[in-house]
Protein backbone atom coordinates (compact mmCIF):
# COMPACT_ATOMS: atom_id res chain seq x y z
CA UNK A 1 0.00 0.00 0.00
CA UNK A 2 1.12 4.00 -0.98
CA UNK A 3 -0.19 6.98 -0.19
CA UNK A 4 -0.40 9.93 -1.38
CA UNK A 5 -1.16 13.63 -0.26
CA UNK A 6 -2.82 16.48 -2.18
CA UNK A 7 -2.50 19.75 -0.15
CA UNK A 8 -4.49 22.67 -1.64
CA UNK A 9 -3.35 26.11 -0.27
CA UNK A 10 -6.77 27.76 -0.43
CA UNK A 11 -7.23 31.70 0.85
CA UNK A 12 -10.22 30.24 3.76
CA UNK A 13 -8.25 27.44 4.30
CA UNK A 14 -5.89 24.51 3.42
CA UNK A 15 -7.49 20.98 2.05
CA UNK A 16 -5.44 17.68 2.53
CA UNK A 17 -6.14 14.66 1.16
CA UNK A 18 -4.42 11.44 1.21
CA UNK A 19 -5.56 8.75 -1.36
CA UNK A 20 -4.28 5.47 -1.64
CA UNK A 21 -2.01 4.10 -5.69
CA UNK A 22 -5.68 2.96 -7.15
CA UNK A 23 -7.00 6.39 -6.39
CA UNK A 24 -9.26 5.64 -3.28
CA UNK A 25 -9.39 8.53 -0.54
CA UNK A 26 -8.29 7.53 2.71
CA UNK A 27 -9.12 11.08 4.86
CA UNK A 28 -9.15 14.21 3.97
CA UNK A 29 -8.80 17.08 6.60
CA UNK A 30 -9.14 21.09 6.92
CA UNK A 31 -7.67 23.92 8.59
CA UNK A 32 -8.75 27.64 8.53
CA UNK A 33 -6.59 30.55 8.52
CA UNK A 34 -6.96 34.40 8.59
CA UNK A 35 -7.75 36.71 5.90
CA UNK A 36 -6.69 40.20 5.89
CA UNK A 37 -8.43 43.13 4.38
CA UNK A 38 -6.71 45.97 5.88
CA UNK A 39 -8.04 48.21 3.63
CA UNK A 40 -11.06 48.30 0.62
CA UNK A 41 -9.58 45.61 -2.42
CA UNK A 42 -6.61 44.39 -0.51
CA UNK A 43 -6.00 41.09 0.37
CA UNK A 44 -3.17 39.52 2.48
CA UNK A 45 -2.26 36.33 3.94
CA UNK A 46 0.38 35.39 6.29
CA UNK A 47 2.40 32.74 4.88
CA UNK A 48 3.92 31.66 8.75
CA UNK A 49 0.19 30.73 8.89
CA UNK A 50 -0.33 28.54 5.96
CA UNK A 51 2.78 27.06 7.02
CA UNK A 52 1.58 25.86 10.64
CA UNK A 53 -2.37 24.79 9.26
CA UNK A 54 0.04 22.68 6.72
CA UNK A 55 1.90 21.09 9.51
CA UNK A 56 -0.96 21.03 11.91
CA UNK A 57 -2.99 19.34 8.82
CA UNK A 58 -0.45 16.73 7.83
CA UNK A 59 0.01 15.55 11.56
CA UNK A 60 -4.11 14.95 11.60
CA UNK A 61 -4.09 13.66 7.95
CA UNK A 62 -1.76 10.71 8.78
CA UNK A 63 -2.48 9.54 11.98
CA UNK A 64 -2.89 6.54 12.71
CA UNK A 65 -1.50 5.11 8.98
CA UNK A 66 1.34 3.62 8.58
CA UNK A 67 3.63 6.40 7.95
CA UNK A 68 6.09 4.79 6.18
CA UNK A 69 3.83 4.10 3.56
CA UNK A 70 3.76 7.99 2.20
CA UNK A 71 5.59 8.44 -0.98
CA UNK A 72 4.73 11.98 -2.28
CA UNK A 73 2.89 14.90 -1.27
CA UNK A 74 2.26 17.61 -3.88
CA UNK A 75 -0.11 20.44 -4.01
CA UNK A 76 -2.78 22.28 -5.87
CA UNK A 77 -2.31 26.20 -4.69
CA UNK A 78 -3.88 29.96 -4.29
CA UNK A 79 -2.22 31.55 -7.54
CA UNK A 80 -0.61 34.92 -7.83
CA UNK A 81 0.00 35.58 -4.68
CA UNK A 82 3.22 37.72 -4.00
CA UNK A 83 5.79 35.94 -1.08
CA UNK A 84 9.12 37.57 -0.16
CA UNK A 85 12.09 35.93 1.86
CA UNK A 86 15.03 37.83 3.01
CA UNK A 87 18.46 36.79 3.05
CA UNK A 88 17.82 34.89 5.94
CA UNK A 89 14.69 33.27 4.60
CA UNK A 90 12.75 35.32 6.83
CA UNK A 91 9.30 36.43 5.32
CA UNK A 92 9.38 40.36 4.84
CA UNK A 93 5.72 41.08 4.67
CA UNK A 94 2.07 39.59 4.35
CA UNK A 95 1.80 37.89 1.50
CA UNK A 96 -0.48 39.77 -0.99
CA UNK A 97 -2.93 37.50 -2.52
CA UNK A 98 -4.55 37.02 -5.97
CA UNK A 99 -7.48 38.80 -5.46
CA UNK A 100 -6.09 42.09 -3.65
CA UNK A 101 -6.58 45.03 -6.03
CA UNK A 102 -4.04 47.38 -5.26
CA UNK A 103 -2.06 48.01 -8.33
CA UNK A 104 -4.00 49.11 -10.30
CA UNK A 105 -1.73 51.99 -11.29
CA UNK A 106 1.38 49.52 -11.90
CA UNK A 107 -1.48 47.79 -14.31
CA UNK A 108 -2.01 50.72 -16.31
CA UNK A 109 1.62 51.23 -16.65
CA UNK A 110 2.52 47.98 -17.42
CA UNK A 111 -0.38 47.42 -20.14
CA UNK A 112 0.07 51.20 -20.88
CA UNK A 113 3.33 52.18 -20.83
CA UNK A 114 5.01 48.53 -21.72
CA UNK A 115 1.98 47.85 -23.69
CA UNK A 116 -0.35 44.75 -24.04
CA UNK A 117 1.69 44.15 -27.55
CA UNK A 118 4.90 43.64 -25.30
CA UNK A 119 3.72 41.99 -22.75
CA UNK A 120 1.27 39.23 -24.57
CA UNK A 121 4.51 38.76 -26.86
CA UNK A 122 6.79 37.86 -23.72
CA UNK A 123 4.71 36.25 -21.79
CA UNK A 124 0.97 35.24 -23.72
CA UNK A 125 -0.60 37.61 -20.90
CA UNK A 126 -1.30 40.99 -20.04
CA UNK A 127 -1.31 42.92 -16.50
CA UNK A 128 -3.93 42.33 -14.30
CA UNK A 129 -4.25 43.67 -10.60
CA UNK A 130 -3.90 40.15 -8.85
CA UNK A 131 -1.09 38.86 -10.94
CA UNK A 132 2.22 39.03 -9.56
CA UNK A 133 4.84 41.21 -11.38
CA UNK A 134 2.11 44.33 -10.40
CA UNK A 135 2.75 43.38 -7.49
CA UNK A 136 6.63 43.57 -7.36
CA UNK A 137 6.01 47.11 -8.68
CA UNK A 138 3.63 47.92 -6.41
CA UNK A 139 6.11 46.86 -3.67
CA UNK A 140 9.05 48.33 -5.08
CA UNK A 141 7.24 52.28 -5.31
CA UNK A 142 5.57 52.04 -1.98
CA UNK A 143 7.65 50.07 0.05
CA UNK A 144 11.22 50.56 -1.19
CA UNK A 145 12.77 49.30 1.74
CA UNK A 146 10.60 45.79 1.67
CA UNK A 147 11.86 45.31 -2.25
CA UNK A 148 15.52 46.06 -1.31
CA UNK A 149 15.44 42.98 1.29
CA UNK A 150 14.09 40.39 -0.96
CA UNK A 151 16.71 37.75 -1.97
CA UNK A 152 13.44 35.32 -2.70
CA UNK A 153 10.36 35.26 -4.65
CA UNK A 154 7.52 33.14 -4.97
CA UNK A 155 4.22 31.49 -5.00
CA UNK A 156 1.97 30.66 -2.11
CA UNK A 157 2.32 27.06 -2.44
CA UNK A 158 6.52 27.19 -3.40
CA UNK A 159 6.72 28.63 0.13
CA UNK A 160 5.39 25.24 1.64
CA UNK A 161 7.32 23.51 -0.78
CA UNK A 162 10.21 25.59 -0.08
CA UNK A 163 9.73 24.73 3.84
CA UNK A 164 9.46 21.05 3.08
CA UNK A 165 11.90 20.56 1.17
CA UNK A 166 14.84 23.33 1.25
CA UNK A 167 14.65 23.60 -2.40
CA UNK A 168 12.74 26.71 -4.45
CA UNK A 169 10.73 25.33 -6.69
CA UNK A 170 7.74 26.37 -8.82
CA UNK A 171 5.65 24.18 -11.60
CA UNK A 172 4.64 25.79 -15.34
CA UNK A 173 1.08 25.93 -14.84
CA UNK A 174 1.28 28.02 -11.27
CA UNK A 175 3.76 30.52 -12.66
CA UNK A 176 2.49 31.63 -15.72
CA UNK A 177 0.05 33.63 -13.34
CA UNK A 178 3.32 35.89 -12.73
CA UNK A 179 3.39 37.59 -15.74
CA UNK A 180 7.33 36.61 -15.55
CA UNK A 181 7.06 33.73 -17.44
CA UNK A 182 7.59 33.22 -21.18
CA UNK A 183 4.35 30.44 -21.39
CA UNK A 184 4.50 29.56 -24.91
CA UNK A 185 8.55 28.36 -24.06
CA UNK A 186 7.95 27.62 -20.70
CA UNK A 187 11.08 29.97 -19.59
CA UNK A 188 11.45 33.00 -16.99
CA UNK A 189 11.27 36.33 -19.56
CA UNK A 190 14.23 38.03 -19.23
CA UNK A 191 12.25 41.87 -20.53
CA UNK A 192 9.66 40.85 -17.57
CA UNK A 193 12.27 40.54 -14.88
CA UNK A 194 13.95 43.69 -16.49
CA UNK A 195 11.07 46.08 -15.87
CA UNK A 196 10.35 44.23 -12.54
CA UNK A 197 14.05 45.12 -10.94
CA UNK A 198 14.57 41.33 -9.66
CA UNK A 199 16.81 38.61 -10.98
CA UNK A 200 16.66 34.97 -12.08
CA UNK A 201 18.65 33.87 -9.28
CA UNK A 202 15.59 34.92 -7.31
CA UNK A 203 13.25 33.21 -8.39
CA UNK A 204 12.23 29.14 -8.08
CA UNK A 205 13.58 26.68 -10.54
CA UNK A 206 10.88 25.25 -12.87
CA UNK A 207 9.64 22.23 -13.06
CA UNK A 208 6.77 20.04 -14.97
CA UNK A 209 3.89 19.88 -12.14
CA UNK A 210 4.09 16.24 -11.58
CA UNK A 211 8.11 16.53 -11.55
CA UNK A 212 9.75 15.68 -8.37
CA UNK A 213 11.20 18.37 -6.58
CA UNK A 214 13.19 16.84 -3.54
CA UNK A 215 12.47 15.07 -0.63
CA UNK A 216 11.28 16.19 3.12
CA UNK A 217 13.98 17.70 5.19
CA UNK A 218 15.18 15.62 8.34
CA UNK A 219 13.75 18.34 10.43
CA UNK A 220 10.27 18.40 9.20
CA UNK A 221 10.15 14.58 8.42
CA UNK A 222 10.75 13.74 12.02
CA UNK A 223 8.48 16.01 13.45
CA UNK A 224 5.65 14.53 11.43
CA UNK A 225 6.65 11.17 11.87
CA UNK A 226 7.59 10.65 7.93
CA UNK A 227 10.47 9.19 6.10
CA UNK A 228 13.07 11.76 4.51
CA UNK A 229 12.73 9.65 1.35
CA UNK A 230 8.89 11.18 0.74
CA UNK A 231 8.96 12.33 -2.25
CA UNK A 232 7.53 16.02 -3.14
CA UNK A 233 6.02 16.66 -6.56
CA UNK A 234 6.22 20.65 -7.68
CA UNK A 235 2.36 20.59 -8.05
CA UNK A 236 -0.01 22.60 -9.64
CA UNK A 237 -1.79 26.10 -9.03
CA UNK A 238 -5.30 25.12 -7.79
CA UNK A 239 -7.09 25.69 -11.09
CA UNK A 240 -4.66 23.12 -12.99
CA UNK A 241 -4.33 20.88 -10.23
CA UNK A 242 -8.59 20.79 -9.64
CA UNK A 243 -8.10 19.97 -13.77
CA UNK A 244 -6.09 17.24 -13.16
CA UNK A 245 -8.63 16.60 -10.45
CA UNK A 246 -11.79 16.48 -12.68
CA UNK A 247 -10.35 14.92 -14.79
CA UNK A 248 -10.25 18.23 -17.15
CA UNK A 249 -6.83 17.01 -19.63
CA UNK A 250 -7.78 16.48 -22.89
CA UNK A 251 -8.26 19.42 -25.54
CA UNK A 252 -11.62 21.49 -25.37
CA UNK A 253 -12.33 19.64 -21.86
CA UNK A 254 -13.83 22.78 -19.32
CA UNK A 255 -13.99 22.58 -15.78
CA UNK A 256 -15.80 25.22 -13.64
CA UNK A 257 -15.14 25.83 -10.39
CA UNK A 258 -17.26 27.86 -7.31
CA UNK A 259 -15.10 28.51 -4.98
CA UNK A 260 -13.77 32.13 -3.09
CA UNK A 261 -12.79 32.90 -6.94
CA UNK A 262 -15.17 31.21 -10.04
CA UNK A 263 -12.99 29.86 -13.10
CA UNK A 264 -13.34 28.89 -16.45
CA UNK A 265 -10.97 26.50 -17.23
CA UNK A 266 -10.49 24.88 -20.59
CA UNK A 267 -7.56 22.42 -21.48
CA UNK A 268 -5.69 22.90 -24.99
CA UNK A 269 -3.43 20.77 -26.35
CA UNK A 270 -1.98 23.34 -28.44
CA UNK A 271 -0.50 26.90 -27.02
CA UNK A 272 -3.11 29.71 -28.27
CA UNK A 273 -3.76 33.69 -26.97
CA UNK A 274 -7.18 35.31 -27.85
CA UNK A 275 -6.62 38.90 -29.70
CA UNK A 276 -7.56 40.49 -26.41
CA UNK A 277 -6.10 38.65 -23.77
CA UNK A 278 -9.18 38.17 -21.79
CA UNK A 279 -8.84 34.89 -21.41
CA UNK A 280 -5.39 33.90 -19.51
CA UNK A 281 -3.31 31.87 -21.67
CA UNK A 282 -1.21 29.28 -18.99
CA UNK A 283 0.50 26.16 -18.81
CA UNK A 284 -1.68 23.29 -17.84
CA UNK A 285 -0.38 20.57 -15.01
CA UNK A 286 -0.34 17.69 -17.97
CA UNK A 287 2.37 19.19 -19.72
CA UNK A 288 0.20 21.04 -21.95
CA UNK A 289 -1.87 24.08 -21.90
CA UNK A 290 -5.00 26.17 -21.15
CA UNK A 291 -7.20 29.34 -21.02
CA UNK A 292 -9.04 30.26 -18.29
CA UNK A 293 -11.41 33.13 -17.36
CA UNK A 294 -11.30 33.92 -13.92
CA UNK A 295 -13.82 36.16 -11.35
CA UNK A 296 -12.58 37.15 -8.42
CA UNK A 297 -16.08 36.38 -6.00
CA UNK A 298 -18.28 33.28 -6.69
CA UNK A 299 -19.05 31.03 -3.78
CA UNK A 300 -17.75 33.75 -1.52
CA UNK A 301 -20.67 36.28 -2.91
CA UNK A 302 -23.41 33.77 -1.07
CA UNK A 303 -20.93 33.29 1.72
CA UNK A 304 -20.58 37.07 2.06
CA UNK A 305 -24.46 37.47 1.42
CA UNK A 306 -25.50 34.82 3.77
CA UNK A 307 -22.60 35.32 7.03
CA UNK A 308 -22.05 39.15 7.05
CA UNK A 309 -25.07 40.52 5.74
CA UNK A 310 -27.89 37.97 6.87
CA UNK A 311 -26.20 36.60 9.35
CA UNK A 312 -26.80 32.87 9.04
CA UNK A 313 -24.58 29.82 8.18
CA UNK A 314 -27.70 27.63 7.02
CA UNK A 315 -26.47 27.34 3.20
CA UNK A 316 -28.85 24.34 2.09
CA UNK A 317 -31.58 26.08 4.25
CA UNK A 318 -31.15 29.59 2.28
CA UNK A 319 -31.84 27.53 -0.77
CA UNK A 320 -35.08 25.69 0.20
CA UNK A 321 -37.72 28.19 -1.36
CA UNK A 322 -35.75 28.79 -4.31
CA UNK A 323 -36.06 27.56 -7.71
CA UNK A 324 -34.05 28.66 -10.92
CA UNK A 325 -36.72 29.02 -13.35
CA UNK A 326 -35.26 32.54 -15.09
CA UNK A 327 -37.96 34.36 -13.82
CA UNK A 328 -35.90 36.59 -10.69
CA UNK A 329 -36.31 40.49 -11.18
CA UNK A 330 -33.73 40.96 -9.27
CA UNK A 331 -29.45 41.62 -10.21
CA UNK A 332 -26.98 41.30 -8.42
CA UNK A 333 -23.28 42.35 -9.78
CA UNK A 334 -20.79 40.00 -7.90
CA UNK A 335 -17.84 42.34 -8.18
CA UNK A 336 -17.43 42.81 -3.93
CA UNK A 337 -13.48 42.24 -4.84
CA UNK A 338 -13.39 44.38 -8.67
CA UNK A 339 -13.53 41.58 -11.29
CA UNK A 340 -10.66 40.15 -13.69
CA UNK A 341 -12.21 38.61 -16.37
CA UNK A 342 -12.95 39.57 -18.55
CA UNK A 343 -13.61 43.30 -17.51
CA UNK A 344 -9.86 43.78 -15.71
CA UNK A 345 -11.14 46.08 -13.58
CA UNK A 346 -10.17 45.95 -9.63
CA UNK A 347 -12.19 49.42 -8.84
CA UNK A 348 -15.24 48.54 -9.67
CA UNK A 349 -18.03 47.10 -7.15
CA UNK A 350 -20.63 44.71 -6.31
CA UNK A 351 -24.33 46.16 -6.76
CA UNK A 352 -27.91 44.69 -6.11
CA UNK A 353 -30.32 46.34 -9.41
CA UNK A 354 -33.86 45.77 -10.00
CA UNK A 355 -35.34 45.83 -6.04
CA UNK A 356 -38.85 47.01 -6.13
CA UNK A 357 -41.49 46.86 -3.07
CA UNK A 358 -42.43 43.24 -4.06
CA UNK A 359 -38.87 41.83 -4.22
CA UNK A 360 -38.02 39.15 -0.98
CA UNK A 361 -34.84 38.38 0.69
CA UNK A 362 -35.61 35.04 -1.54
CA UNK A 363 -35.36 37.30 -4.46
CA UNK A 364 -31.93 38.82 -3.74
CA UNK A 365 -30.23 35.40 -2.37
CA UNK A 366 -31.09 33.83 -6.21
CA UNK A 367 -30.38 36.76 -7.33
CA UNK A 368 -26.59 36.72 -5.66
CA UNK A 369 -26.29 32.71 -7.15
CA UNK A 370 -27.31 33.79 -10.49
CA UNK A 371 -25.20 36.73 -10.92
CA UNK A 372 -22.04 34.64 -10.41
CA UNK A 373 -23.65 32.25 -12.85
CA UNK A 374 -23.82 35.17 -15.45
CA UNK A 375 -20.32 36.45 -14.58
CA UNK A 376 -18.64 32.85 -15.33
CA UNK A 377 -20.89 33.00 -18.92
CA UNK A 378 -19.04 36.44 -19.44
CA UNK A 379 -15.75 34.71 -20.16
CA UNK A 380 -17.49 31.39 -21.39
CA UNK A 381 -19.00 34.10 -23.89
CA UNK A 382 -15.21 34.88 -24.86
CA UNK A 383 -14.47 31.60 -25.30
CA UNK A 384 -17.19 30.18 -27.50
CA UNK A 385 -16.50 33.51 -29.64
CA UNK A 386 -13.51 32.46 -30.66
CA UNK A 387 -15.21 29.52 -31.69
CA UNK A 388 -14.57 27.10 -28.99
CA UNK A 389 -17.43 24.31 -28.83
CA UNK A 390 -18.53 24.42 -24.77
CA UNK A 391 -20.94 21.94 -24.47
CA UNK A 392 -20.40 19.92 -21.29
CA UNK A 393 -18.59 20.87 -18.19
CA UNK A 394 -18.10 19.25 -14.82
CA UNK A 395 -17.98 21.31 -11.70
CA UNK A 396 -15.62 21.16 -8.67
CA UNK A 397 -15.36 23.73 -5.07
CA UNK A 398 -17.72 24.34 -2.04
CA UNK A 399 -20.56 25.97 -4.38
CA UNK A 400 -20.91 22.74 -6.19
CA UNK A 401 -22.44 21.34 -3.39
CA UNK A 402 -25.66 23.04 -4.62
CA UNK A 403 -27.77 21.19 -6.10
CA UNK A 404 -29.71 24.42 -7.56
CA UNK A 405 -26.30 26.74 -8.37
CA UNK A 406 -25.34 23.50 -10.38
CA UNK A 407 -28.92 23.91 -12.43
CA UNK A 408 -28.60 27.57 -12.56
CA UNK A 409 -25.35 27.39 -13.92
CA UNK A 410 -26.79 24.60 -16.71
CA UNK A 411 -29.08 26.95 -17.89
CA UNK A 412 -27.41 30.03 -17.65
CA UNK A 413 -24.52 29.06 -19.56
CA UNK A 414 -26.48 26.64 -21.66
CA UNK A 415 -24.50 23.37 -20.89
CA UNK A 416 -24.59 20.50 -19.18
CA UNK A 417 -22.86 20.44 -15.73
CA UNK A 418 -21.64 17.19 -14.55
CA UNK A 419 -20.73 16.69 -10.30
CA UNK A 420 -18.56 14.43 -9.22
CA UNK A 421 -18.39 11.65 -6.55
CA UNK A 422 -14.72 13.08 -5.36
CA UNK A 423 -15.21 16.77 -5.64
CA UNK A 424 -12.06 17.89 -4.05
CA UNK A 425 -10.81 19.04 -6.97
CA UNK A 426 -7.36 20.78 -5.82
CA UNK A 427 -6.28 18.32 -3.07
CA UNK A 428 -6.98 15.99 -5.39
CA UNK A 429 -5.42 17.04 -8.56
CA UNK A 430 -2.48 17.14 -5.69
CA UNK A 431 -2.51 13.97 -4.91
CA UNK A 432 -2.85 12.80 -8.18
CA UNK A 433 0.09 14.75 -9.48
CA UNK A 434 1.46 13.20 -6.16
CA UNK A 435 1.29 9.51 -7.13
CA UNK A 436 1.76 10.19 -10.97
CA UNK A 437 5.48 11.68 -9.86
CA UNK A 438 6.26 8.59 -8.20
CA UNK A 439 5.37 6.65 -10.97
CA UNK A 440 2.01 4.77 -9.36
CA UNK A 441 0.15 6.73 -12.03
CA UNK A 442 1.25 7.16 -15.62
CA UNK A 443 0.49 10.29 -16.32
CA UNK A 444 -2.49 13.18 -16.07
CA UNK A 445 -4.68 10.49 -18.23
CA UNK A 446 -4.43 7.59 -16.20
CA UNK A 447 -4.80 9.72 -13.32
CA UNK A 448 -8.48 10.95 -14.65
CA UNK A 449 -9.26 6.77 -15.53
CA UNK A 450 -8.63 6.08 -11.57
CA UNK A 451 -10.04 9.05 -9.78
CA UNK A 452 -13.25 10.50 -11.72
CA UNK A 453 -16.33 9.50 -11.32
CA UNK A 454 -19.54 11.21 -12.22
CA UNK A 455 -22.25 11.91 -9.84
CA UNK A 456 -24.84 14.18 -10.90
CA UNK A 457 -25.60 15.18 -14.53
CA UNK A 458 -27.37 18.62 -14.99
CA UNK A 459 -28.96 19.43 -18.24
CA UNK A 460 -30.34 22.89 -19.32
CA UNK A 461 -34.11 23.35 -19.97
CA UNK A 462 -35.02 24.67 -23.25
CA UNK A 463 -37.25 27.38 -22.07
CA UNK A 464 -35.54 28.03 -18.67
CA UNK A 465 -32.33 28.43 -20.49
CA UNK A 466 -34.48 31.04 -22.82
CA UNK A 467 -35.21 32.93 -20.39
CA UNK A 468 -31.20 32.95 -18.57
CA UNK A 469 -30.68 34.29 -21.87
CA UNK A 470 -32.61 37.32 -21.67
CA UNK A 471 -32.20 38.35 -18.27
CA UNK A 472 -27.88 37.78 -19.64
CA UNK A 473 -28.69 39.91 -22.33
CA UNK A 474 -29.78 42.66 -19.59
CA UNK A 475 -26.63 41.45 -16.96
CA UNK A 476 -24.25 42.30 -19.89
CA UNK A 477 -25.48 46.13 -20.09
CA UNK A 478 -24.88 46.42 -16.19
CA UNK A 479 -21.48 46.74 -16.35
CA UNK A 480 -21.04 48.78 -18.86
CA UNK A 481 -23.62 51.45 -16.60
CA UNK A 482 -21.65 51.44 -13.50
CA UNK A 483 -18.19 51.60 -14.69
CA UNK A 484 -15.72 53.86 -12.91
CA UNK A 485 -18.29 55.09 -10.92
CA UNK A 486 -17.74 53.18 -7.96
C1 LIG B 1 -6.84 32.16 -10.80
C2 LIG B 1 -7.05 32.81 -9.50
C3 LIG B 1 -7.84 32.13 -8.44
C4 LIG B 1 -6.95 31.64 -7.35
C5 LIG B 1 -7.80 31.11 -6.22
O1 LIG B 1 -6.23 32.97 -11.73
O2 LIG B 1 -6.60 33.89 -9.24
O3 LIG B 1 -8.60 31.09 -8.97
O4 LIG B 1 -6.04 30.71 -7.83
O5 LIG B 1 -7.10 30.39 -5.30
Amino acid sequence: MSYFIGIDLGTSAVKLLMMDETGALMRSVSREYPLSLPKPGWSEQRPEDWWDAVMSGLAALTEGFDKAQVKGISFGGQMHGLVMLDEHDEVIRPAILWNDGRSAKQCDYLNGEIGVKTLSANTANIAFAGFTAPKILWVRENEPENFARARKIMLPKDYIAYRLTGVLSTDYSDASGMLLLDVEHKRWSKPMLDICGITEDMLPKLFESYEVTGTLKSDVAKALGLSPETKVIAGAGDNAAAAIGTGTVRNGQCNLSLGTSGTVFIAQDRFSVDAHNALHSFAHANGKYHLMGCMLSAASCNKWWLEDILGTNDYSGSQKNLRATGENRVFFLPYLMGERSPHNDPNVRGMFFGLSMATTRDDMTLAVLEGVAFGLRDSIEVARAQGMRIDRSTVCGGGARSPLWCEILANVLNLQVVTLKKEEGPALGGAALAAIGCGAFADAYDAAEKIVETDRVYDPTPEIAARYEERYQTFRKLYPAIKGLA
